[in-house]
């Protein structure tokens, strides 16, 4: 071939390279897939992957299908920042979705708020997290909430006296802890004794051991679901028998395969329950099951709502401007969304209702529904 035909092949072919790339809309997305808080991330994930896909057999938005980029951050710190990065610089993505894990979240904040690239976390309850700017959103219920329902719950319970025990290396754990204790000591509780672990330790015995000997009523772990098994069955091996309570961390498919029957008793506060019997759940957990064959779990159902939170704004700011597109997804007035009514407020939170949830026999029981 000719060097100038040669040429023009290739400034033909990008040229219809970009033409495609213009018909598209791309949307970025960091999970974690692999690492410790898997499930997390393979959950949302799915949930979100399920709902690109509706939206483009429905034809996409504005006459633009949608294309998804998944990075994986392994669970690791450190991960989020260059993903980000690589998602906004390479990739020209309009929007990024995630994290689940609120560290994991609060790395990436930064770099979409400093080049106006809307983010939207699906489960990130940390207040910390929309604070990083105006950029910056979520689509879940924050810790403030979350650590009243389950401190309410607890009093509810006639637990006056509850230990607590904090994952410090996760800024979710941390907050949780912060948030529930300051509403029950300010409603009569007593806290009757501190511990902490770091993410990735396998051994609490130490901790367990002091805590056992405070006498409380409930132990509070705020942490995620690998250690919290542990946990669970290390408190069972040195004989406390009173509930262990937590949050949405507990959520996590290998929770239970791990502590077996060791959390029966134990409460969660969460913000989804497939046992739900409003159409729109039973629906997408139908839809859900014939994909992937298992049930959805929390983050699954809020990975697709945050897709759906994000085409529902392009499709009111009328396109993918950065600008429109962050007032559009301000703007967002009571999506029907599988985990809930979502408004998202003045400060980029959506104010949602909780599950409380129990542990019976090793399955997860929903319990009740609790209003903001
Ligand atoms: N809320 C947790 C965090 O902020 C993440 C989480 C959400 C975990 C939902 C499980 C289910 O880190």
């Amino acid at each position: 071939m000719h060097k100038s035909s040669i040429l023009t092949a290739i400034v033909t072919f990008a040229a219809a390279l970009a033409l495609h790339a213009q018909d598209e809309i791309i949307v970025g997305e960091f999970a974690s897939l692999t690492g410790g808080s898997a499930s997390f991330g393979q959950s949302s994930h799915k949930g979100t992957q399920l709902a690109i896909e509706e939206l483009n057999a429905a034809g996409g938005v504005l006459g633009k299908k949608f294309k998804l980029i998944t990075e994986d951050d392994q669970s690791l710190a450190g991960q989020p920042a260059t993903i980000a990065r690589k998602l906004i610089s390479q990739d020209k993505i309009i929007a990024l979705l995630g994290e689940v894990a609120s560290s994991k979240s609060l790395e990436a904040a930064p770099i979409c708020q400093q080049s106006k690239v809307p983010m939207i976390s699906p489960a990130s309850t940390n207040p910390k997290v929309t604070e990083v700017g105006d950029y910056i959103f979520r689509i879940c219920f924050i810790d403030p909430f979350q650590g009243t329902v389950m401190s309410k719950f607890a009093l509810g319970k006639g637990f006056k006296k509850v230990a607590v025990l904090t994952d410090v290396k996760q800024d979710y754990a941390v907050g949780l802890a912060e948030f529930f204790t300051k509403h029950f000591t300010a409603n009569g509780g007593v806290i009757t004794k501190e511990q902490k672990y770091s993410t990735g330790d396998k051994d609490f015995k130490g901790q367990l051991t002091s805590l056992k000997a405070s006498k409380p009523d409930a132990i509070f772990v705020p942490g995620y679901y690998g250690e919290v098994a542990l946990i669970a069955r290390q408190a069972k091996q040195l004989g406390i028998k009173v509930p262990l309570l937590g949050g949405d961390g507990w959520v996590g498919d290998s929770l239970l395969k791990v502590a077996g029957n060791a959390l029966d008793g134990s409460f969660y506060s969460s913000h989804f329950s497939d046992e739900d019997k409003t159409p729109v759940v039973q629906e997408f957990v139908k839809k859900y099951k014939a994909k992937f064959g298992g049930v959805p779990d929390d983050m699954a159902a809020l990975g697709y709502d945050s897709a759906m939170i994000l085409a529902d704004a392009i499709k009111r700011a009328g396109g993918t401007d950065a600008a429109k597109l962050r007032d559009a997804l301000a703007a967002t007035k009571n999506f029907k969304g599988i985990t809930g009514m979502i408004t998202i407020d003045e400060k980029r939170n959506a104010s949602k209702s909780a599950v409380i949830m129990t542990i019976e026999n090793a399955a997860m029981k929903f319990m009740q529904t609790v209003a903001p």
